[in-house]
């Protein structure tokens, strides 16, 4: 602190008199430090050791006087230095971000020894000015964290590493119907499960058990590999490059075929994935044509890295460039938005190809995320048709973190809402009672019903109990009454008050699987907690 307050100072004499008189006198010439120049393009590139791409740093730093200017960007985030200082050890940049009255600051403590910057990043505390939110009353202290890394940064040549220039936007036309995904797509995908750590084998044992499981037989098709199989740089040629977790993507998606499945892929509208691995972003029609000569069935596309470029209003005319660009590769490659339901994607996803389209963001494996997503899903049941259905995320069924009931309700409202079914747990590994969930053939023919109508709840008779119902082909319904509650609710459905006709019809229940008596247009029953009672009426 005392040396801070010194600065720029150095002290050079000090006579301190301690003689009998007099107080003691300290004599301070002030001379102005000498700054390294710093100004250039430092790069600092880390190794992933699970699949060998860097994670690449550039401090792109110009410095006038004592002021440093300049970005601190990642392969996914792009900051802007807006503050610096220097003391006797070195200097520190600093990004601050604002949001209302929080604020977040992100600083790097840097030296130069020798051509090398050092740099660590600070940890900031919870809760103190700058740092993450304060941890709440009465949780556990935290785990103590090893001290930063220091990272060593080298000089580049300047411009490399920067973002890409933007491409011109292609006006905004209807892309024509790929005419698949007449009914939701079902399947896997490796990020709940698996996140980065997703690979060649992984892959292959999943296609085995969703054939061994009975899942293929059930009507899981789709075997997608989600983000981190791409490598971080594209070939000479600019081709798309995987990384060592993925050595021949051809080999691995003639096995999947080779099982009588599909194999899906994902990518990015940006120049980087949400992960920081290679996007699409101006290499559209040549990465269409890769996925098409490897033989992938399905893209996810996922907007993160496009937001260093573009704004939301440029969504629509990114996502149809690769529309346009599946459609041109000459293989039917099922198309999947993923941008978190921004600007009403409802509204526009099926214009520009889509035949799907995340309505919210990532889903995790608790309750109240479940819930929170999928409960909120009504307003949308308009915008679903076949070829084009809303998204509310993957399921999460089997992966831990809820009760065999909840998950019941999981699988209950994803079909009622006529979502994609891809589940995200490990299928070499699942529990009978989680199979007899995923595989429950009358649920599975709700979301595959033909109509496409997704469900739009009926009543809600307080905050906890719940009627939802859909349409189907036959001319019968699907209903579901759920029980958001803490505790068991009786639960009592009217069948003429939301306006279907049971008299001689059959009203199944599809969990039990057995037929239920209706009594003149009424049934009750005890819903357990966070539970489903799902029936289907038919003629
Ligand atoms: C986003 C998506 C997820 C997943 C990750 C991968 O968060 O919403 O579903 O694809 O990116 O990085």
């Amino acid at each position: 602190m005392i040396a801070r307050m010194l600065k720029p100072f150095i002290v050079v004499a000090a006579a301190v008199l301690l003689a009998s008189c007099g107080p003691p006198v300290v004599v301070a010439t002030p001379v102005a430090t000498a700054r390294p120049n710093i100004s250039g393009n430092w790069l600092v590139a880390v190794e992933n050791p699970t699949d060998g791409t860097f994670r690449r740093t550039y401090f792109t730093l110009d410095q006038t006087g004592d002021q440093i200017s300049g970005t601190i960007k990642n392969n996914n985030s792009r900051l802007v230095i807006n503050e610096s200082t220097w003391d006797s050890t070195g200097f520190s940049i600093t990004n601050v971000q604002r949001n209302g009255a929080n604020e977040r600051r992100t600083t790097y403590d840097g030296r130069l020894i020798g051509s090398e910057l050092h740099l660590v990043q600070r940890r900031r505390a919870p809760g103190t000015p700058g740092g993450p939110p304060a941890r709440p009353a009465g949780a556990p202290p935290a785990a103590p964290q090893p001290a930063p890394p220091e990272l060593v940064a080298h000089r580049v040549a300047a411009g490399e590493g920067a973002l890409p220039a933007k491409i011109s936007l292609p006006e905004l036309h209807k892309v024509p119907d790929n005419g698949i995904a007449r009914t939701p797509a079902m399947g896997w995908n490796s990020w709940n499960k698996f996140a980065g750590r997703v690979d060649d084998a992984s892959v292959r044992g999943m296609a085995d058990a969703m054939v061994s499981s009975g899942m293929r037989d059930a009507g899981y098709t789709y075997i997608n590999i989600d983000d981190t199989w791409e490598g971080d740089q594209r070939d000479a040629q600019g081709n798309i490059t995987t990384n060592r977790k993925f050595p021949d993507m051809k080999a691995l998606a003639d096995y999947v075929h080779s099982k009588g499945l599909k194999i899906g892929i994902y990518s990015s509208p940006g120049p980087t994935t949400c992960a920081g691995y290679i996007g699409s972003y101006g290499h559209e029609a040549q990465d269409a044509k890769t996925f098409a000569a490897w033989g992938i069935d399905y893209l996810k596309y996922d907007w993160c890295g496009a937001s260093m470029l573009h704004g939301q209003q440029d969504e629509q005319a990114l996502y149809q460039l690769m529309g346009d660009a599946l459609l041109a590769s000459g293989r039917p490659i099922l198309y999947s938005l993923c941008q978190y339901g921004a600007v009403d994607v409802w509204k526009w996803g099926a214009d520009v190809g889509g035949n799907s389209w995340r309505t919210t963001g990532d889903i995790s494996d608790r309750w109240s995320s479940m819930a929170g997503i999928g409960f909120r899903q009504g307003e949308l049941a308009p915008y679903a048709k076949p070829g084009h259905f809303n998204d509310p995320d993957m399921l999460e069924i089997g992966n831990g973190g809820m009760t065999d009931t909840e998950y019941r309700t999981h699988m209950s409202l994803w079909s009622m809402l006529a979502s994609p079914l891809l589940a995200g747990n490990d299928l070499r590994t699942m529990t009978q009672s989680i199979k007899d969930i995923l595989m429950n053939r009358e649920v599975i023919a709700i979301d595959q019903d033909a109509l496409g109508r997704q469900a739009s709840r009926v009543t809600g008779a307080d905050s906890t109990r719940e009627i939802w119902s859909r349409p189907l082909a036959d001319g019968g319904y699907a209903v579901a009454l759920f029980n958001r509650d803490s505790t068991d609710k009786q639960m009592t459905i009217d069948f003429a008050a939301i306006g279907i006709d049971v008299r001689g019809k059959k009203v199944r229940d599809l969990w039990a699987h057995k037929d239920i008596v209706v009594t003149g247009t009424q049934y009750a029953e005890v819903v357990p907690s966070h539970g489903v009672l799902l029936v289907r009426v038919s003629k």
